[in-house]
């Protein structure tokens, strides 16, 4: 299965699965679990916080998978709290450490926190671990324009992804064709709504879902990967993780594409970034 996983080449040299999983909100007591289960099935990509606290059990899960290492692509980010203190070497040295992996794939600041001051210090020293080889990429979460600007003029290092709200209800175009601009790829949190909306009342979706014998939520991953971003849907049930899986024996046409695109009400759905501090 992992093999039909597009793989997206970052800034960084090195490439990412366009379709991974993610563990925001999976209990620490059933992450190892869920995660044994996901790289069961062919996922390769696992996408992790210090804030979700279970980076312990993501670490247990890919040592019992027996896969080697450099099979497997993790992220994971650096915390609100850690962002308050400062502390940017002790955080991602205790990362590694719960992770049990000397290197990250990605490590992403989480929240720019605009008010706090803090983000170009802290990512200059996540330069340090990318040229350290510690983190294979860096890069941003959350961040605004204006933010990737302030970086941009502080940085010797672009960041490699910016990972936003993104669904069919909040499109992000003026951020996407920004980051194209500057070569940050996209990735795409909340890729199914977060559950803020109900996914089988939309009749755009339920038409072309029925159209492929999909369901509205395998079209919208699809729409996903035809849209070039990279996502890493949650699924705590073994029915969730293998349809999400199965994305890739279809394909979306432009008039679908083209439809799925006039869902985009401008507005998100969740935290607004400048008001995280
Ligand atoms: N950087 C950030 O600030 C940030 C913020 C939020 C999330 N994230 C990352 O993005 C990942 C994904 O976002 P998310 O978890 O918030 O939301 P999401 O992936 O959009 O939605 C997850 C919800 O969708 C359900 N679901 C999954 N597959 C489904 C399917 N095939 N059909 C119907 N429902 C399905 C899940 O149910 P079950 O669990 O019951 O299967 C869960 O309730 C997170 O896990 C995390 O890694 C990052």
């Amino acid at each position: 299965m992992s093999e039909l996983i597009p793989r997206v080449a970052l800034n960084s040299g090195t490439e990412i699965p366009q379709l991974g999983i993610g563990v925001f909100l999976v209990d620490p007591a059933t992450t190892q679990a869920n995660v044994e289960q996901a790289l069961e099935l062919g996922y390769r990509h696992i996408d992790t916080a210090t804030g979700y606290h279970n980076e312990t059990e993501v670490g247990k899960a890919i040592k019992a998978s027996g896969l080697a290492r450099d099979e497997l692509f993790i992220t994971t980010k650096f915390s609100n709290v850690d962002h308050r203190t400062g502390d940017v070497k002790g955080a991602f040295n205790r990362s590694l450490e719960m992770l049990d992996s000397d290197y990250v794939d990605l490590y992403l600041i989480h929240w720019p926190m605009p008010k706090l001051g803090k983000f170009v210090q802290t990512w200059l020293e996540f330069e340090e671990f990318y040229r350290a080889g510690q983190a294979k990429a860096i890069g941003v979460s959350n961040f605004m324009i204006e933010n990737l600007e302030q970086l941009a003029a502080n940085a010797t290092v672009t960041p490699a992804v910016n990972q936003v709200e993104l669904h069919p209800l909040f499109q992000q175009r003026e951020l996407r064709a920004y980051l194209a601009k500057v070569g940050i790829k996209v990735e795409a949190w909340g890729p199914l709504g977060q559950g803020r909306f109900k996914l089988d009342e939309i009749p755009t979706l339920t038409t072309v879902a029925q159209a492929h014998g999909k369901t509205p939520a395998q079209v919208i991953l699809r729409w996903h990967i035809q849209e070039g971003t990279v996502i890493f849907p949650k699924a705590n049930s073994l029915e969730h993780q293998k349809a999400n899986l199965d994305i890739f024996d279809f394909e979306l046409s432009e008039a679908e594409l083209t439809a799925i695109r006039a869902l985009d009400t401008g507005h998100r759905l969740a935290a607004d970034p400048a008001e995280v501090n």
